[in-house]
């Protein structure tokens, strides 16, 4: 940990979590919980779970939960020590210096190496550009491509040069080591020639992060080299799938809506003509990661992708991705020409504004696009057209949706709607069209039995403490946290009965003593078991005890299995454990 555990217990408790994710999503109190809307997965129905109480949150639909600091780690992708500091500054608490570990110092050293080497690469590059007669190409080609120089100046464009080996001693001089240099992805090594330059005879193009940091470059070649754009791998500092080029100026364009599109030159192009909220994925595929970034700041994206074969498949893609994210997708039409910057260069940029605002629904599309793989003269071809669109309408879950879109289908292709109707209705309840059904929204479910020993058991007494720490000191005699047989639980047990015991019992503080997140999340979860439907407080006692009874069993089993008749102590435990099972059978716990 970076900060003392006093510290963090601190920050968190003069943070409500109510509090603080009421700035990021809309909550309404309903029972014990305020409910709202998950911002981790896209849903149209409230089952994120805040709880006051507990100071955790939970979702019951993606299964996400966690306290005050895993929120703001997940939602604003901070770091354990960023989160805590937002919320001391949230909540005027003045942190201590802060005492890093050594290993914690030496990734943090190396990330902030990488990114130093980039930006001296970056400036390497740029005064290729300029400043070396070899640069000439490299500007030749870009004033031809009718960048100016403030656009180049503004993306920072620059030019690896025929002769690689300078960029390495440069990055020498300027006293980075060769690993530096290749775990940079600017260099290779091998055994017979040393480092070798990754980017040669290349117009460079850095790719920043949001905090116009450069974490890599995307180089395209002078004249017909293959291949056409080279781009930096994947390093400790360059994530593909979580960053978008041209972020860093776009998400402050407030345009109302992102243009999406395929090139580095396309973005750049657009940024030119004024369309500052473009941006790219980084030469590989739209992810759902990128999806999600770009929610942050938009809920519509615009599609400009290349007019060709390659480029309707990939907007098919990330049609289905933004929409999966919650975004609304419109897909701008380039026609005749390939890409934004050719249509731009042939016709201008108020002829794109146009496209823009002509942009075509997301569903038009697809279905537009998948016209064109029947034949539809054949009757038999056009009958397969109607029932793919048919299936296609089924994924609208909301029924004033659906059957919007079925009516304007139904009219721009000339189908009765009744047909259309009863060909969707035939299709509603087949398996290939439903579509995952979200899970339960409150935490209580159907009267379900109490379960079996083992995991489930050990979780559900694990919550039920949780929400009523008053029942521990009635069950103490029977139940310690070595009954737990999961390690991770009896870890939980162990910490949340200490704090019960001393009186301050926070099921978030119990989360906190786990510095791995993964573990985190689990022990958060342990604390969301869905307690079964209780009306009388007979009918409580009665399950509260049959709980009681699982868990002992288990362990007793456990104990049992283990057992080394040698050991007296093992031998004992078993005994012990059997004598309270007994006990436990005939146990009346009076819970109110
Ligand atoms: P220009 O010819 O410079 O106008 O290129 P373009 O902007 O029309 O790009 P193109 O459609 O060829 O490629 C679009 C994007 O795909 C580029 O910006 C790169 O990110 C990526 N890309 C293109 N060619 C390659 C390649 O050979 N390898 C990799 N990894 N990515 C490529
Ligand atoms: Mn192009």
């Amino acid at each position: 940990m970076y900060y003392s555990d006093e510290i963090v217990e601190e920050v968190r408790e003069k943070n409500d979590i109510v509090g603080v994710i009421s700035g990021y999503v809309t909550l309404k109190k309903k029972g014990s919980n305020h409910w709202g809307c998950c911002p981790f997965h896209n849903e149209k129905t409230p089952s994120f779970a805040v709880s006051e109480n507990k100071q955790m949150y939970h979702c019951f639909g993606c299964g996400e939960s966690g306290n005050v600091y895993t929120f703001l780690m997940k939602y604003e992708n901070y770091s354990f020590p960023e989160a805590v500091k937002a919320l001391a500054d949230r909540a005027g608490v003045n942190l201590p210096e802060v005492e890093y570990t050594e290993e914690q110092k030496r990734r943090a050293n190396r990330r902030q190496r990488l990114l130093d080497l980039n930006k001296d690469a970056a400036t390497y590059f740029y005064y290729q550009l300029r400043k070396n007669p070899h640069g000439e190409v490299g500007l030749n080609y870009l004033r031809k491509r009718q960048l100016t120089d403030e656009t180049m100046k503004k993306f920072g464009l620059g030019f690896a040069g025929i002769n690689g080996g300078e960029l390495v001693a440069y990055l020498h001089q300027k006293g980075y080591r060769d690993e530096e240099i290749r775990d940079a992805g600017l260099a290779t090594h091998s055994e017979k020639r040393g480092l070798s330059c990754q980017f040669w005879n290349r117009v460079m193009f850095p790719i920043q992060d949001i905090n116009h940091r450069v974490i890599g470059f995307g180089g395209r070649v002078m004249g017909d080299g293959e291949p056409k754009y080279l781009n930096s791998p994947e390093t400790d500092i360059f994530d593909k799938r979580r960053n978008l080029y041209g972020l860093n100026y776009a998400r402050t364009a407030r345009a109302g809506n992102m243009i999406l599109c395929e090139g580095y030159m396309d973005v750049i192009a657009m940024h030119q003509a004024g369309f500052t909220q473009a941006v790219a994925s980084l030469g590989t595929a739209f992810t759902p990661e990128q999806a999600h970034l770009l929610h942050r700041y938009t809920d519509q994206v615009l599609l400009a992708y290349d007019s060709d074969g390659a480029g309707v498949k990939a907007a098919l893609r990330a049609i289905g991705i933004l929409r999966e994210e919650g975004l609304t997708a419109k897909v701008i039409n380039m026609r005749p020409h390939k890409d934004p910057d050719e249509f731009m260069k042939a016709l201008g940029k108020e002829a794109f504004q146009e496209r823009i605002d002509q942009a075509e629904n997301s569903f038009f599309y697809e279905i537009r696009m998948m016209e064109s793989n029947f034949q539809m003269q054949d009757p038999e071809e056009k009958t397969k057209f109607h029932r793919e669109i048919a299936k296609k309408l089924c994924s609208f879950e909301e029924e004033v949706e659906r059957e919007n879109y079925l009516q304007a289908i139904a009219e721009k292709y000339y189908i009765g709607v009744e047909n259309l109707r009863k060909l969707v209705i035939s299709y509603a309840g087949s398996a290939a069209t439903v579509k995952p059904i979200e899970r339960p929204k409150s935490g209580i479910q159907s009267k379900d039995k109490v379960p079996e020993g083992g995991k489930r058991a050990q979780k559900l007494l694990i919550t039920w403490i949780a929400d009523y720490p008053q029942i521990y000191d009635k069950i103490k005699p029977y139940i310690t946290a070595e009954d737990f047989t999961e390690d991770l639980y009896r870890q939980v047990a162990e910490r949340m009965f200490a704090a019960i015991g001393k009186g301050k019992f926070q099921a978030a503080d119990v989360i906190n003593t786990f510095e791995d997140e993964k573990q985190q999340k689990e022990a958060a979860e342990l604390f969301y078991e869905v307690l079964p439907v209780m009306e009388t407080s007979q009918e409580k006692e009665r399950a509260l005890q049959d709980v009681l009874y699982a868990v002992k069993k288990n362990s007793y089993e456990h104990f049992k299995q283990q057992q080394d008749q040698r050991d007296i102590e093992a031998v004992s435990k078993v005994f012990a454990a059997k004598k309270a099972l007994m006990e436990l059978s005939k146990l009346h716990i009076s819970i109110e």
